[in-house]
C-alpha cells in the first residue's frame, strides 16, 4: 500500500491546496494531509478549524484522510507508514525553501522522498496569506477559496 502525506499549516486550505490534493490522491493508495499543529506560529484558525476544514473539501476523495501533526514531519511520516511526501511548487521563489526541507528531510530519513507537484498555472500565485491579505482589507477572495471557507474567513476579520 502506497501512502503519501501532503504536509503543510493550511491557514486557510485555498483552491491551490485542493488542486493539489486532487491530483496527488489519484497517484496513491492513500493520501495524509498533515496540519501543522503550529501554536507558536499566528494562526488565523485553531488547528481543529483547519482539520475540519479540509475534511469538508476533500469529501468527495476517499482515499484521502486529514491529520493534524506536531514535532517533526519526518517522524510523523514514518509513524503514518509514509514513504512520500507531497509538496506543490508555485514559483521559483518557492524553490530554495522547498528544497531546504526536502534535503534535511532525507539526510534525516533516507526512506522518505519529497514530490513536487507544480502547481496549476492559475493557482501559481495563491497562498493562504494572499487569501488573508485580500480578506482583511474586505476584498473578495472567492476566486481563491470555496464559499465554505470564504465564509469562516469572512466570520473571523467579522466582515
Ligand atoms: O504550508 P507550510 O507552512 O509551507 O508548511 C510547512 C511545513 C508544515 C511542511 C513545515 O514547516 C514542516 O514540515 N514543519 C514540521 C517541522 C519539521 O519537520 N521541520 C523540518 C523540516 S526542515
Amino acid at each position: 500500500m502506497r501512502t503519501a502525506i501532503y504536509p503543510g499549516s493550511f491557514d486557510p486550505v485555498t483552491l491551490g491546496h485542493i488542486d493539489v490534493i486532487e491530483r496527488a490522491s489519484k497517484m496513491v493508495d492513500k493520501l495524509i494531509v498533515a496540519v501543522l499543529n503550529n501554536s507558536s506560529k499566528n494562526s488565523l484558525f485553531s488547528v481543529e478549524e483547519r482539520v475540519n476544514m479540509l475534511k469538508e473539501v476533500t469529501s468527495h476523495l476517499d482515499n484521502v484522510e486529514i491529520r493534524h501533526f506536531g514535532g517533526l514531519l519526518i517522524d510523523f511520516a514514518r509513524e503514518c507508514n509514509a514513504a512520500i511526501i507531497v509538496r506543490g511548487l508555485r514559483a521559483v521563489t518557492d524553490f530554495e525553501y522547498e528544497l531546504q526541507m526536502a534535503q534535511t528531510n532525507r539526510i534525516m530519513n533516507r526512506d522518505i522522498d519529497t514530490l513536487f507537484l507544480t502547481t496549476d498555472l492559475k493557482y501559481a500565485y495563491l497562498s493562504s496569506s494572499i487569501v488573508k491579505e485580500v480578506a482583511r482589507f474586505g476584498g473578495d477572495i472567492s476566486e481563491f477559496v470555496v464559499p465554505m471557507v470564504a465564509e469562516k474567513v469572512k466570520e473571523k476579520y467579522k466582515i
